[in-house]
């Protein structure tokens, strides 16, 4: 078991599978991209899937999620998927994506058990999705997300990250839209995780603001804590239901006390919180000789030293030195 001394305990891992992107969004990498980590960096797919065998098999985890960078731009994604499946108990499968590629492997996914995925998207409108990610790909992303939802791969969520002047006006439509496409979107308060560290608390968009903009054309109505669990999402239900909108308030309504999650980036550091500050090396134990055992124990040795929150609200709060796009989120 994965447990630290506050008490919580790991059960979702997060597995970053590269830290390369297609996009560029102005919130999370500079225009000319990252210093990327090279292929000997990278953990193979051999050594990821011995190490989710290993959290699954001996450390409880329940349930994986890809990331990135952008997770599909790995190609053994499939095969991992697949060897991951296989393990006993099977855990439960996820991807974080941006959905660009998603038409041609949602199907093959689906098939290796996957079980559902998210998907980025910030606005409706092609030339914002230019000026925001620097590519002109929306209509991949709306293929992706149909593609996805056609292929099973639900609940198909929606990660939305709403910016003052540039997409904060689009929240009621976004919200229309997901409703009529059967895909349940999330809004997502920007963190200070980006690689320019451009990020600042005042003016940024707050959940308070997505809620009163949602109001003006929806009647929302709470889930209680007992549904919520330990999701970063808190949600409502739209107009009486059966659909769902989400907030994910990680700035204005911490939500640390319910973590249950352990990452592991794809150079097989340990990270045991999305803000901090030190990782745990995995990668070196796996290129020696050292046993299942050795490893499980460093894992749990790491998280006994998670911190108890993000530390965003302390006044002294550094950014991690690993940007968003090579933690996976
Ligand atoms: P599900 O609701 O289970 O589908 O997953 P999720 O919302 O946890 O995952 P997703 O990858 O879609 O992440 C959505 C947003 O939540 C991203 O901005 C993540 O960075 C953020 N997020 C995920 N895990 C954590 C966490 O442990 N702490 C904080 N503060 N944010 C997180
Ligand atoms: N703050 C909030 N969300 C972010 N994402 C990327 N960078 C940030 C940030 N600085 C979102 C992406 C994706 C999810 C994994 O996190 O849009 O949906
Ligand atoms: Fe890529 Fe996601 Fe970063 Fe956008 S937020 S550049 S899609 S990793």
């Amino acid at each position: 078991m994965l447990i630290d001394t506050y008490g919580r305990v790991a059960t979702d891992l997060r597995v970053s599978l590269t830290d390369k992107c297609n996009l560029r969004c102005t919130y999370c990498m500079p225009e000319e991209g990252l210093q990327w980590l090279s292929k000997t960096e990278l953990l193979s797919d051999d050594e990821i899937v011995r190490l989710i065998r290993i959290a699954v098999t001996d450390l409880g985890i329940r349930e994986v999620r890809f990331t990135g960078g952008e997770p599909l731009l790995r190609p053994g994604l499939v095969s991992i998927v697949e060897q991951c499946a296989a393990l006993e108990p099977r855990p439960r499968m996820s991807l974080t994506t941006n959905g660009i590629g998603l038409k041609r492997t949602a199907a093959a996914l689906k098939a290796a058990g996957l079980d559902r995925v998210n998907v980025s998207l910030d606005t409706l409108r092609p030339d914002v999705f230019k000026t925001l990610t620097r590519r002109d790909r929306h209509q991949d992303v709306l293929d992706g997300l149909a593609a996805a939802r056609d292929a099973g791969l639900t609940p198909v969520k929606v990660n939305t990250v709403l910016m003052p002047g540039l997409n904060d006006d689009e929240a009621p439509e976004l919200l229309a839209w997901a409703v009529a496409h059967a895909y349940e979107l999330r809004f997502i308060e920007q963190m200070p995780l980006d690689a320019q560290h451009g990020w600042k608390r005042d003016g940024m968009i707050t959940a308070g603001d997505i809620l009163a903009s949602l109001r003006t054309r929806f009647t929302l109505t709470a889930e209680g804590d007992e549904e919520r669990g330990s999701a970063p999402a808190e949600r409502w239900t739209v107009d009486g239901g059966p659909h769902r909108v989400g907030v994910i308030a990680s700035v204005t309504r911490p939500f640390c006390g319910a973590c249950d999650r352990t990452r592991l980036t794809a150079d097989g550091q340990i990270r045991t919180c999305l803000f901090a500050r030190e990782e745990t090396d995995l990668r070196a134990a796996l290129r020696s000789t050292a046993p299942d055992e050795e490893i499980a124990r460093i894992w749990k040795l790491a998280m006994w030293g998670k911190k108890a929150g993000s530390g965003l609200d302390d006044p002294a709060f550094l950014q991690p030195d690993r940007p968003m796009s090579a933690i996976g989120g």
